[in-house]
This record gives structure tokens, C-alpha cells and sequence, in this order.
């Protein structure tokens, strides 16, 4: 196939924005067959010391501090925002606007209305998204679909997932960007709940009405300045400031009428200040016939029960192999490992794809708006202490629908 260069612009050079450069860098060598071959441009930062990172390691043929050179540069074809939650809105309106296509980190906005604003831009500009929701492209989630999907596990009945981190368990844990409401919005509700709806919404179905509640554990933490070092550092002295929003949030929650998942009901819980778990990301789905479970933790692996009946009824753990979605562009046989970037790797293909019209199952502005409207009702849950209804979005295009 004739090779097809695409120029990448990147805003931010954080951890996020480091992992997209890389991404890039070696998407080709995992799915040469595509011959998509992406060209580092430009890249934006505020801080000078991660614009020279940009140029000297990650390769950016140039760097600046002001995100609309990457947006009007002419070889700048797809944009990748990873800067902190409160930029989303406005760069991703003003990719939208100059009519590039558009790779951008969750959760899209600090709420999920600022979310939808960017959406009405983006279905109005035509352009082409993808939202950094990884996990839904972890290969044993990709299997997981599959067997949900032939009915394998018959009529799903409930569910249960947490996302529980321990980023800020320290009482000194830093007081990033994250835990500011001008910054980031909500709180673990944008941070991890986010990821564990989209991967509900894709493997279950649409949540329709949550009632949840929200708790903040530590009220003030060491200040920690803007572009320097990461959230996970924890830092001795120093000026303290408020934690502005929450720590942990749960919620049990009822799936609509649409997807396979049709009328299940489940419980989310997230949280950043679990002792213990260390990146702990959990779904358990449970239908009339068997039962999965799966942790990012333990992300090579699946747990599998078929069947009600007979000796044998309980859990297989099934490592990752070669009939799991992506699992062998990445390693020859089961039993290595792959790890977190690797699902980078398979996002950024699926946005590819979808960048040159073929078919893909990338996460698109819909899902992010889907799973940021869940997490507000959680929210007004909290607040009203009710059940809260989700209003309609158009939700995803990869949703799996119910057999007829
Ligand atoms: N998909 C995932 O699993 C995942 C994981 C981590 C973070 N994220 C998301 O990625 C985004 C970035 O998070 P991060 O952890 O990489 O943040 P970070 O704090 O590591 O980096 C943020 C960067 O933005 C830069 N910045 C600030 N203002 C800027 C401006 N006006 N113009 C350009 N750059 C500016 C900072 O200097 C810093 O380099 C967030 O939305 C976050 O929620 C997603």
C-alpha cells in the first residue's frame, strides 16, 4: 500500500501528551500493513523546558507556547489536546473550527454540558474524534464484547465497576491542577469515573438514571505549580491549598433501553484515595447464563464463567492470546504481557482509521459526552439526593445492540 502521511500537532506535553508523541512514533512499526506514517509538526507548551523535551526526545520538528501555532500550522493535519481539562473546550472548538481532525483526552470537558458545547461544534464542523478512552481497547475487553455480544452470557441482569487509585492517598499527595474546580471540573468523577462509564456504555449499554453521592476526605494539600512534575508526587511543606472537588464518588446506576444491557442495573464507584489498590480498575458483568470479570491491574487477563450446571461451574482465567481483539500485533504468544501504552498504540489506529474513512470502533465525541452527562447526574444526585435521570445523547456508534 502507497504510504499516507499524516502531520500531527500536539498541545501539552504532559504525561498524556508524551504518551500520544509516542503513540505516533510507533504506531507504524505495530500496523505496518496500514501504511500510515504520522509526522511529528509541532507541539505547544507553556513551559519552555517541555517544549525543548518536545523538539530534543520527542522528535517535534518545532515547538511553541501558544496552541493556536499548532491549530493554523498548514502540515498540521490531526491535533492531539492533552492539556488540563479546563483548555478542552476552547481548543477543541478552535480544531473544529479549522477543520482538523481531533484526538483528545478525558474527560473532554470540566463538565458534561461544556462537553456537549464542544460536540455541537464538532458535529457542525464535520470533523473526525477520538477521546482517550484506552481501556475499551484492552484486548481481553475486546474478547469480552465479543462474548457479551454472541449472547454467551444470555440476558445481562446487573453489573458492578470501580476505578480505585491511589494518585492522591498521601495526605501530602500534591494538590495538582486536578483538584481544582477551574481546572479540572469535577473531581475523580472526570478523573476515573469517566473511563469506567465509557467502558459500561461499551460493553453494557447506556446509563439512563443514576443515584450517587460524592465525598472530598482531604480538604487541603501541598500546592503543586502548573507544569511541574506529575499528580502522582507528594510533596513535604509547602504552601498548602483547598481541595476543591471529590475524592471519591459511587453511584448505582440503571441502563436504558438501548444496547444489550437493556434495563441492568449496576454499581460504579471510583476514587483517588484508595489505600491498597494501586491502579485497580474493575468490571464484573453478570447475565443469566454466565459471568466475566476483569481488572487493569491484571490487564492480560480475563475471568470467564460459563454455565449454571454441572461439577465444573466457576471461574477459568483466561491469559491473553491471539483470538483477543489486537493481542498479536503486539506479542508473538500468550503469556507476555502487554501493558498500558499498548492501548494507546490500538486507540490511535482506531482513530487513524477513522481519519481515512475506514471502518473503526474509535471512541468518538458522542462517547464523551454520554459519559460526561453521567457523571453531572451523579453529581445532582449527590445534591438532591435522588434519582437523576440522564439526558439523551446520541451515545456510541460501537455500542453493541441487543440480538432481535
Ligand atoms: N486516558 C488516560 O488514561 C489519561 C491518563 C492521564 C491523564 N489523562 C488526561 O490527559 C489530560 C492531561 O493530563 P496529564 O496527566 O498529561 O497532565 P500533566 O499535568 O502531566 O500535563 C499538563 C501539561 O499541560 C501544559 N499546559 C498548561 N497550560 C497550557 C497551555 N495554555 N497551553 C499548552 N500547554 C499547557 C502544562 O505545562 C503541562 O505540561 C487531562 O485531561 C487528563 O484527564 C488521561
Amino acid at each position: 500500500m502507497k504510504d499516507r502521511e499524516v502531520g500531527v500537532g500536539l498541545v501539552s506535553v504532559g504525561w498524556m501528551g508524551i504518551l500520544h508523541s509516542r503513540s505516533y512514533a510507533n504506531f507504524p512499526k505495530f500496523y505496518p500493513e496500514l501504511g500510515i506514517k504520522p509526522k511529528l509538526i509541532i507541539a505547544a507548551d507553556t513551559t519552555l523546558e517541555r517544549q525543548e523535551y518536545a523538539k530534543d526526545v520527542l522528535g517535534y520538528a518545532q515547538a511553541t507556547s501558544d496552541y493556536m501555532d499548532v491549530i493554523n500550522h498548514p502540515d498540521v493535519q490531526v491535533v492531539s489536546v492533552c492539556s488540563p481539562n479546563y483548555l478542552h473546550r476552547e481548543i477543541g472548538i478552535a480544531v473544529a473550527r479549522a477543520g482538523k481532525a481531533l484526538w483528545i483526552e478525558k474527560p473532554v470537558g470540566r463538565s458534561g454540558v461544556e462537553t456537549a458545547e464542544l460536540e455541537a461544534e464538532v458535529v457542525k464542523a464535520g470533523i473526525v474524534t477520538s477521546i482517550g478512552f484506552n481501556y475499551r481497547c484492552t484486548p481481553a475487553i475486546q474478547y469480552a464484547r465479543e462474548i457479551i455480544a454472541a449472547g454467551d452470557l444470555g440476558e445481562i441482569t446487573h453489573f458492578r465497576g470501580s476505578f480505585f487509585a491511589d494518585y492522591s492517598a498521601e495526605a501530602n499527595s500534591a494538590l495538582s491542577w486536578r483538584f481544582k474546580k477551574e481546572f479540572a471540573g469535577s473531581g475523580v468523577l472526570g478523573d476515573l469515573m469517566g473511563h469506567l462509564v465509557d467502558l459500561i456504555h461499551y460493553t453494557v449499554g447506556p446509563i439512563s438514571e443514576a443515584n450517587g453521592f460524592t465525598k472530598t476526605v482531604y480538604k487541603d494539600r501541598p500546592i503543586l505549580p502548573m507544569g511541574s512534575a506529575t499528580h502522582f508526587a507528594v510533596i513535604e511543606g509547602g504552601e498548602r491549598g483547598a481541595v476543591e472537588n471529590e475524592d471519591y464518588a459511587g453511584a448505582l446506576v440503571k441502563i436504558g433501553e438501548s444496547g444489550i444491557g437493556a434495563g441492568a442495573i449496576g454499581t460504579i464507584e471510583a476514587s483517588r484515595i484508595s489505600v491498597g489498590p494501586r491502579s485497580a480498575y474493575n468490571i464484573e458483568i453478570y447475565g443469566t447464563k454466565g459471568s466475566l470479570k476483569w481488572d487493569f491491574e491484571r490487564m492480560n487477563e480475563l475471568e470467564l464463567s460459563l454455565g449454571r450446571n454441572g461439577a465444573n461451574v466457576g471461574y477459568q482465567r483466561i491469559m491473553a492470546n491471539s483470538y483477543f481483539g489486537d493481542f498479536s500485533k503486539f506479542q508473538p504468544g500468550s503469556g507476555t504481557s502487554m501493558g498500558y501504552d499498548d492501548l494507546k498504540v490500538i486507540e490511535l489506529k482506531r482513530f487513524m482509521q477513522a481519519y481515512f474513512g475506514e471502518a473503526s470502533e474509535n471512541s468518538n465525541i458522542h462517547d464523551a459526552t454520554s459519559a460526561g452527562r453521567v457523571c453531572d447526574a451523579i453529581e445532582q444526585s449527590q445534591a438532591s439526593g435522588s434519582w437523576t435521570k440522564v439526558p439523551a445523547t446520541k451515545g456510541t456508534t460501537a455500542a453493541l445492540k441487543a440480538k432481535k
